[in-house]
């Protein structure tokens, strides 16, 4: 565990300083009159090949699941998840919120997890059983929270259908709860979970390379971390708070039928 947790954090490491390193200036964007969409895609892509090449060159056979490159087949046991850039738009923006995320699962449980925020110089990581860390700290999400005082993070997705309903739901939210805070990546916003500085997060659509290591970090915290009425966390749903918060959380959103389309 601990030697896929070092070669995750490395290779988090060595692509979120690439991407700093490469990030578009304004001026250079006026410069070339390149659209500033079409840098950010070809930075996502080289971000993911660097990442596949450093796991297969230390872990020949391992399967690697990315954004951009899907799932790649093997035998092994082992399969990487990986975002290459998650809080795409935050980058393109020159928001300081978008993060590499690497999670490493062993026969199809999550042991291993890495998040690094270039921008803010924070690497979280949690490994399995043993706890999630921000840098040397150890981390513990906020609890006894009430649903009334509880900030909550949520995410949008791109398409129509789901935002119609996803902005219906946090209408209906919003009046009960602190506050609402909309960060733009979802593997921060679980990191952020686990060091308290959000207490609740859900939303519906997110994939498994954007919730795999964060989710591993927001659950080593203490945090739980599902789907709505028992199921497990997926693509249709993901809530995540300290047990107490969970389930009042949990009652709200349920019968609002969160993971319908418009
Ligand atoms: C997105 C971010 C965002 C979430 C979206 C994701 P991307 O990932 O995590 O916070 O609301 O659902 O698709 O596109 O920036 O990799
Ligand atoms: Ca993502």
């Amino acid at each position: 565990m601990t030697d896929f947790l070092r070669l995750a954090e490395d290779i988090a490491r060595e692509a979120g300083d690439m991407l700093l390193a490469k990030r578009p200036t304004m001026s250079e964007e006026v410069e070339t009159k390149s659209s500033p969409t079409d840098v950010v895609t070809a930075l996502d892509t080289a971000s993911e090949a660097l990442i596949r090449e450093r796991v297969l060159a230390a872990r020949p056979g391992d399967r690697i699941l990315g954004e951009e490159g899907g799932e790649q087949p093997g035998e092994s046991d082992v399969r990487w998840i990986v975002d290459p850039i998650d809080g795409t738009v935050n980058f393109l923006y020159g928001l300081p919120d978008w993060a590499v995320s690497i999670a490493v699962e062993v026969n199809g449980r999550v042991v291993a997890g890495v998040v690094n925020v270039p921008v803010r110089g924070e690497l979280y990581s949690a490994a399995l059983g043993e706890g999630a860390w921000l840098g040397g700290e150890r981390l513990r999400c906020n609890t006894g929270v009430p649903l009334a005082q509880a900030l909550v993070a949520t995410g949008f997705g791109y398409s129509v259908a789901k935002r119609t309903v996803q902005g219906q739901v946090v209408a209906a939210v919003l009046p009960r709860v602190r506050d609402i805070r909309r960060g733009g990546s979802c593997a921060i916003d679980l990191c952020s979970l686990a060091a308290g500085r959000v207490d609740a997060y859900y939303e519906r659509g997110i994939n498994a390379w954007d919730f795999a290591a964060a989710g591993l970090v927001a659950t080593e915290s203490g945090a739980r971390l599902a789907g709505l009425n028992g199921r497990p966390v997926s693509p249709d749903f993901a809530l995540c708070a300290a047990p107490g918060l969970f389930e009042e959380l949990h009652d709200v959103l349920a019968p609002l039928d969160p993971e319908r389309d418009a």
